[in-house]
């Protein structure tokens, strides 16, 4: 198979990494994509790091069947915990969405004051901090796990009392902190970005890595010299692990369009 015509494989823990995948069809518009959504396991956020990289491994193995050229993993908790294994395992190159959102923001900080919320695992992981410090050690970070914006999410509850009263609860000490810059380190809250920015108010930076995350991958493309021309029609496949109908039922507010039809996927095929 040519190269250029090859997929780009994405996965994520479930359904949040149509965020990244909603980028990279914007950003990347002649790429074809297999997306695979763990959503039998889902969530990773509140796992073990052996138990996030053995999901993770099994993820890439599935989209390695599709002969991918390129892996985004369009979740942050993967990409804190199970990143390096991937990249030990497997030749196929492998983006993940630490690096660069921790590069959007170092970028946008106005007085190197960084927020990062995301899951407990992530948060607890220190990956962003660490890959900010790796870019400019004199900005001072200031991480906040948030576990209940998820399940908020998938309710489909983004705006309204009760979701500001969590967001309140959780980003009260970001604000006395006076970060500038927040890094939305989980694939969903960029849908509760509106709540989030009133919470913080305007002075404070949102950062959603999935636009970085695209750029990225662009790099590598073009770097393997597989980037795709504009002659080709894409294909956007998406699988997901346990029974389709939540995924097609709320995946387009993720995407930002209709999901056409979602696949079971075998992962033990
Ligand atoms: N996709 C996950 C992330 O970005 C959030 C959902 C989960 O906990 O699995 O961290």
């Amino acid at each position: 198979m040519n190269g250029a015509r090859q997929p780009v494989g994405v996965f994520d823990s479930g359904i949040g990494g149509l965020t990244v995948v909603k980028a990279m069809i914007e950003g990347l518009p002649s790429e074809s994509i297999i997306y695979v959504g763990d959503t039998a396991r889902v969530p990773y956020g509140t796992k073990s790091k052996s138990t996030i990289v053995k999901f993770s491994l099994e993820n890439v193995e599935f989209l390695l069947r599709f002969g991918v050229k390129c892996i985004v993993i369009a979740c942050n908790t993967s990409s804190s915990w199970a990143l390096p294994t991937l990249r030990k395992y497997f030749k196929v190159p492998i983006v993940g969405v630490i690096r660069p959102g921790a590069f959007a923001a170092v970028r946008r900080t106005r007085h190197k004051r960084v927020g990062v919320i995301g899951t407990n695992a992530t948060i607890k992981s220190r990956a962003y901090e660490i890959a900010i410090h790796r870019i400019d050690p004199t900005i001072t970070v200031f991480s906040q796990a948030c576990p209940l914006f998820v399940p908020l999410v998938e309710e489909g509850w983004l705006n309204g009392s009760v979701c500001r009263t969590v967001a309140q609860r959780y980003l009260q000490p970001l604000k006395h902190r006076r970060i500038d810059t927040l890094i939305l380190g989980c694939t969903h809250y960029p849908l509760l970005a509106s709540t989030i920015q009133q919470v913080l108010g305007p002075g404070v930076t949102l950062i959603d890595s999935a636009e970085q995350v695209a750029a990225e991958v662009r790099g590598v493309l073009t770097g393997t010299d597989t980037l795709c021309d504009q002659r080709t029609t894409p294909r956007h496949r998406f699988f997901v692990t346990d029974e389709p109908a939540h995924f097609t039922r709320l995946g387009h507010r993720f995407l930002g369009r209709l999901i056409g039809s979602v696949e079971r996927a075998n992962m033990h095929a």
